[in-house]
């Protein structure tokens, strides 16, 4: 976790970047999501001051945008499809697999902060289902074997970092 410190002079080089203009709000916050995997409090503060927009516009807008989180997120975002096509093709055991794997449920994050899990309806792949996409890769006709596969080489790469 960074401190509130790095996070609010973060924050700061990230509007300074837009202008600190008003209509780059999202821009801003897509950034800040960017830097952190979800938006934090400090940061979130630290920019509504810096550009003059009230706390209260900033959460509505960080709030309507399923997009942006406000809770803290895995370095890995993992999303399953639950959509119609992957559903029929076994989206739900794969779910099961990956919460198993994982040990959590859709919308929480592993104590070591490396994976989140989340469901998703239809990525836009439905002829490769079941599809998971993680972070901004997607894998399609996914079986057990290959949720282990994907998740222990994520894993291996964790340790090495
Ligand atoms: S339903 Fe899964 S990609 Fe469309």
């Amino acid at each position: 976790m960074k401190k509130a410190s790095d996070v609010m002079d973060k924050t700061k080089q990230i509007v300074k970047k837009h202008g600190g203009e008003k209509s780059a709000l999202i821009a801003v916050l897509q950034d800040i999501q960017g830097e952190f995997n979800y938006l934090p409090k400090e940061a979130l503060t630290a920019a509504g001051k810096q550009m003059g927009i009230p706390a209260s516009r900033i959460y509505e807008v960080a709030t309507f945008y399923n997009a942006f989180s406000l809770k803290p997120r895995g370095e890995h975002i993992v999303k399953v499809c639950m959509g119609t096509a992957c559903h029929v093709r076994g989206a739900s055991a794969i779910q099961d697999k990956m919460e198993r794997t994982l040990c959590i449920k859709p919308g929480e994050t592993t104590a070591d902060q490396k994976f989140s899990l989340e469901t998703v309806n239809c990525v836009g792949a439905c002829a490769l289902g079941p599809v998971v996409v993680i972070d901004t890769e997607y894998h399609g006709q996914v079986t057990m074997a290959k949720v282990d596969k994907i998740i222990g080489k994520l894993k291996e790469g964790a340790q090495q970092s």
